[in-house]
């Protein structure tokens, strides 16, 4: 669909609202044009020509004359042009509190329209394939929510409201003009085609630079997000200078972008103000010459003053509107991007046909193979059972696939071959969300948010109370150093948990996990990035964290592999080897070498990097 048809859509909630602003800016528009009728009366009064209608009088002319009459009668000049003043005031205050009013419903028709694509957009990312995420800088989605978004709202500003208006505006002061005298006004309108040409030539360039402007300020905000999250990175390796030039080398770009747009949409103003300059002196020219105005003198001079206040009234709005499209195009530019990132396909959510997950038997791996898009399989042939309340464990080395397939469970991804069942059911058949909830996930790098260690704990888990925040935190070993921080389980955490060592992390990840309770673990190299101190603390927390569940635990330490009733050995993306730590260990093959390697090196961690 046309981008300005879907834009108009997102617009249908409020078209009450707009209604109501539009019905409002009509009624100024009326009232505008009636404080310029009343200027003629007005200035008769203080000519001193009232009554006395010429050879050149219009039609216009006669018919405020009557109108005013009652108003005036019998008074001197000067009192019946103090009346006319209040009458002129009222209908200017009348008219700009009606302008008022009308602005502060677009401003509320805009607002609410930009809030609801945000959500929109935020509710949409949500919604997305992990895939999308590796794909995008997150400062192009963050610039997509917060400019891109804000500049749609101009559809209502400048489309629906101003765009109303000022075709109000035009409307009526043609009306006067004709009034005053048809062929003067059909002289000054012979000039605006020539205007709009003009205009129009600019702006398909406009749109285009827009666009790309629009992007290299994706651009800026992504640098700046993922650079402010690697300052350690930066200082650790002396990359200020180099950073300190790119970054200027990318603002240098987006300057360039923007003075490009701009060379433009500036070209707009100085058109109009030579043409409202040739208009003056045609009208002034003309108005004096009746056989040009087809009337019997020339025109009065306070009707050619009220001519030419009206003409040039007409500048504006005809500005306005013939730099509409302009305006449009940079609109247009900023909600093709947010429409574009509004249809990329969600693969989350509930679909039709999914049923509830339940688990009671056993999570069987059925010949699973998998690829990352269109690149090398990742997983081959993967063949194995986790049968309720045991403990399975993939060891592996380093880029073996292990992370891959324990992101199956969750349905990050779906298998591109074969099947994994859930008590024989497909989990392609079940909801992601019903599967997720039978799982807790601790992994090596763990997730904390800005928020308090409280609020990190019952993440996931909203109805917990303090006292299961608690207990949690108690068994995951993480109560004694929470109890030390400066407000206790009220303490913010900072950006990404910065605050806390690696091992602290670790337990508060840990009892998060515990809290939530779920039947199903994958304990990802949970311990793998920890010193041995912290490691002891986790370990026994982990052990808790395993009682009573079923468990997939990756390449962690040997005493947890050994105890594992199956141990799957994955290798390049296929099962290799099979069975309990004694069968592996008397077999031999790469089982047997990542153990050597473990107690060569006294590591009691089986993830290994070859
Ligand atoms: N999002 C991704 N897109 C493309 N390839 C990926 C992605 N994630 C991992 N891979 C690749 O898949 C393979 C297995 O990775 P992974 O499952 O993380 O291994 P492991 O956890 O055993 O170290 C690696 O070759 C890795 O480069
Ligand atoms: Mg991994």
């Amino acid at each position: 669909m046309r981008v300005e048809l879907r834009l108009l859509q997102q617009v249908k909630p409020y078209r009450g609202l707009l209604a109501l602003g539009l019905a409002t800016t009509a009624l100024a528009s009326l009232l505008d044009g009636f404080t310029l009728v009343i200027l003629i009366p007005l200035l008769k009064h203080l000519f001193g020509t009232s009554g006395a209608l010429h050879a050149g009088s219009t039609r216009l002319e006669a018919w405020v004359t009557r109108l005013t009459e009652p108003l005036v009668a019998g008074l001197t000049p000067g009192a019946a042009a103090g009346r006319l003043v209040v009458l002129l005031a009222l209908g200017l205050l009348l008219k700009n509190a009606l302008s008022y009013a009308s602005s502060q419903i677009s401003v509320g028709v805009q607002e609410g329209l930009v809030r609801d694509l945000r959500t929109r957009i935020f509710d949409h990312l949500l919604s997305l394939d992990l895939n999308y995420f590796q794909r995008t800088r997150a400062g192009q989605l963050i610039s997509y929510i917060v400019t891109e978004v804000d500049q749609t709202k101009t559809v209502i500003t400048a489309s629906l409201l101003s765009l109303f208006q000022n075709i109000v505006v035009v409307t009526i002061t043609l009306a006067v003009l004709s009034q005053i005298s048809l062929r003067l006004t059909l002289l000054t309108l012979a000039c605006v085609p020539a205007m709009v040409y003009l205009l129009q030539s600019l702006l398909k360039r406009l749109r285009r630079h827009a666009r790309a402007r629009a992007k290299e300020r994706g651009e800026v905000t992504a640098t700046l997000t993922e650079r402010i999250g690697a300052v350690r990175l930066i200082r650790a390796y002396g990359e200020e200078a180099r950073e300190s030039a790119r970054f200027a080398a990318q603002a240098n770009r987006y300057r360039k972008q923007v003075v490009r747009t701009q060379r433009y949409s500036s070209l707009t103003s100085p058109l109009t103000e030579v043409f409202s300059g040739f208009l003056v002196i045609l009208i002034i020219w003309a108005g004096t010459r009746p056989a040009l105005i087809g009337l019997g003198g020339p025109l009065a001079p306070e009707t050619i003053i009220v001519f030419l206040i009206a003409a040039l009234k007409l500048t504006s709005p005809l500005k306005t509107i013939s730099s509409f499209p302009a305006v449009m195009a940079v609109t247009l530019a900023s909600a093709e991007r947010v429409f574009e990132l509004l249809d990329e396909p969600a693969t989350e959510g509930d679909r039709p046909g999914e049923g509830e997950a339940r688990f009671e038997r056993e999570i069987v791996f059925d010949r699973v193979s998998f690829r990352y898009g269109d690149g090398e399989p990742v997983l081959r042939d993967v063949s194995f059972s986790l049968p309720k309340g045991r403990v399975v464990a993939l060891v592996g080395p380093s880029g073996a696939g292990k992370t891959t397939l324990a992101d199956l469970l969750p349905r990050f991804h779906d298998p591109t071959a074969g099947v994994i069942t859930m008590d024989g059911v497909p989990l392609t058949r079940l909801t992601r969300r019903s599967v997720r909830a039978l799982l807790g996930v601790v992994s090596q790098d763990t997730v904390l948010l800005n928020d308090t260690v409280q609020a990190n704990i019952a993440y996931g888990s909203p109805g917990a109370t303090r006292d299961q925040v608690e207990a949690a935190a108690r068994a995951a070993n993480a109560d004694l150093f929470i109890a030390q921080l400066p407000q206790g389980y009220e303490t913010l955490l900072g950006e990404r948990g910065t605050r806390l060592s690696g091992g602290q992390r670790q337990r508060i990840a840990i009892a998060r996990a515990l809290l939530r309770d779920p039947p199903i673990l994958i304990l990802d190299e949970a311990t793998s990035a920890l010193d041995t101190e912290s490691e002891r603390l986790v370990q026994q927390a982990i052990d808790r964290l395993m009682a009573d569940r079923t468990v997939l635990v990756i390449a962690h330490r040997l005493a947890t592999v050994r105890d594992a009733d199956e141990i799957v050995v994955l290798d390049e993306g296929r099962v290799v080897q099979q069975g309990t730590h004694e069968q592996l260990f008397r077999a031999g093959g790469l089982y047997r070498r990542l153990y050597d390697l473990q107690f060569r090196d006294d590591e009691p961690v089986l993830a290994v990097e070859y």
